[in-house]
């Protein structure tokens, strides 16, 4: 790592000011997403798919949330509007519309206020639906979309509200039944079809992910370089959402967690107000979200800009963990892989320390077996990334033809997954615990995209390994 030329973010492929930008990548690529849909639909028999975006939620009073839109939604049309719905019909004759869009009509006085919205029309034509209305047309439409349909598939029993109003859809379509109207008599989830889809990324998402990574590495980077001893948690996080805003993220992905000494040790700690006193170590696990992808970085490093020597023996086991677990990350293998090679380095680590005592364990395998590193390692070592920080997508294979008591197998790592390997060890004081590495909270996280021999690390612009944090530190401290 050079710490005296840092690694920069390459342009945005499209002008930020983009007044009316389209779907991101095109809107064939979702086009192509919602034509697998359909297919899978077909596969099952036909029906009306229904797909939702999020809604906006009120914070307090009448100011809202920064709206985000919903992630399976944003999958199959690349529409950011809130208010919205996706209706996909699987039984379209020649010429009827397969895939249809509700958004916000135009509005005039409202985009005073709020800001430009397409309106139907326009979607339509940007984002390549067959038709689209405006979604106050909404409940008079889709009883007439779902009528004489086999089935319906969409996010069974996900959301009060809108089981709600299927039903009132449904109960539209069951009033007719007398003029010969026939409503849907059957329902899927059709989760598990896009989560299968989402869990192998294409090429447009692994671009937008390699660059979110990218901007979160500069911006730990930058964190790293501010740090002296006396800065408190929410400056560090400053720099942080600097960092994401200025290279054009939307923002973080998840609560940046910006933790000084035993806060380290609570593993989702929100950056608060302590400082980083001479001596602690800084634990940082923030990362953006850019084009509605997530990032997923930790950095842990020492506020003074050198490790101590028990935080560098702790900190040189975690780093081995993680290599472990990267060198077990490949096509083919299982995704407890990852994990157990990590827990192994992990565990033999913590007999090594005394963290563990040598005299209740008599091997690196009892350790495990017992589960005794887990009052130190609480967390699994890795999950899906990709428009949610947790990314959807069992971790166990489905297989409707094992028993329904028997625990599937591991899911399979393919190429284009993307997950992230992060170990960690978390020691709080007590009595049973060597004094020296009391309240050491420490967790390396980067991010991987699964190759056919291994994985490409895409978060690897900061820093990892203890030297080279401690050299850009220290000429930051130079130049300050
Ligand atoms: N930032 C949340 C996680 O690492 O899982
Ligand atoms: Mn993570
Ligand atoms: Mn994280």
């Amino acid at each position: 790592m050079n710490t005296t030329n840092p690694p920069t973010v390459p342009a945005a492929p499209r002008a930020a000011a983009d007044p009316l930008p389209g779907p991101d990548g095109g809107a064939a690529l979702y086009r192509e997403r919602r034509e697998r849909v359909l297919a899978a639909m077909r596969a099952r028999g036909g029906g009306v798919a229904l797909v939702p975006t999020a809604s906006e939620a009120l914070r307090n009073r009448d100011a809202d949330y920064p709206y985000r839109h919903d992630s399976y939604f944003y999958y199959l049309t690349g529409f950011t509007e809130p208010d919205a719905l996706l209706v996909l019909d699987a039984n379209a004759g020649d010429g009827q519309p397969a895939a249809i869009l509700f958004c916000r009509a135009k509005n005039p006085e409202r985009e005073t206020w709020d800001g430009f919205r397409f309106g139907p029309d326009a979607a339509r034509e940007t984002f390549g639906f067959d038709a689209a209305f405006p979604i106050d047309e909404r409940d008079a439409r889709v009883p007439q979309l779902i009528a004489n349909r086999p089935a319906l598939h969409y996010a069974l029993a996900a959301s009060n509200g809108f089981d709600t109003q299927v039903r009132g859809w449904l109960d539209a379509v069951r009033a007719q039944s007398r003029s010969g109207v026939t409503a849907p008599s059957a329902a899927y989830d059709l989760l598990p079809v896009l989560d299968d889809m989402r869990i192998v990324k294409d090429a447009h998402e692994l671009s937008v992910m390699r660059r979110a990574a990218q901007i979160s590495a500069l911006a730990h980077r930058r964190a790293m370089a501010a740090c002296r001893p006396g800065i408190r948690e929410y400056e560090l996080e400053a720099e942080l959402l600097y960092a994401f805003r200025k290279h054009g993220a939307q923002g973080p992905a998840y609560g940046s967690i910006v933790a000084a000494g035993a806060n380290a040790c609570v593993l989702h700690y929100p950056a608060g107000n302590a400082s980083a006193r001479d001596g602690d170590l800084v634990l940082i696990d923030a990362a953006c979200e850019l084009n509605g992808y997530a990032s997923d970085i930790t950095r842990t490093f020492p506020a003074n800009g050198r490790f101590t020597p028990a935080q560098r023996e702790l900190y040189d086991i975690v780093l081995a963990a993680q290599q472990a677990a990267i060198d077990a990350t490949r096509a083919g293998v299982d995704f407890e892989a990852p994990h157990q090679a990590a827990v192994r380095v992990l565990a033999q680590g913590l007999l090594d320390t005394g963290i563990i005592d040598r005299a209740r364990f008599a091997s690196v395998d009892d350790v495990i077996a017992e589960r005794a590193y887990a009052r130190f390692y609480m967390h699994r070592t890795g999950h899906w990334l990709g428009m949610d920080v947790h990314d959807a997508g069992d971790y166990r294979e489905r297989d409707a033809n094992l028993p329904a008591d028997a625990t599937p197998p591991w899911r399979t790592l393919r190429p284009s997954m993307t997950l992230t390997i992060e170990p960690g060890l978390y020691v709080r004081a007590a009595d049973d615990v060597p004094e020296r590495y009391w309240d050491i909270g420490i967790r390396i996280e980067d991010d991987a995209i699964v190759t056919a021999t291994g994985c490409e690390l895409i978060t690897r612009d900061v820093p990892v390994e203890a030297a080279e944090i401690e050299a850009l530190m220290q000429d930051a401290q130079r130049r300050a």
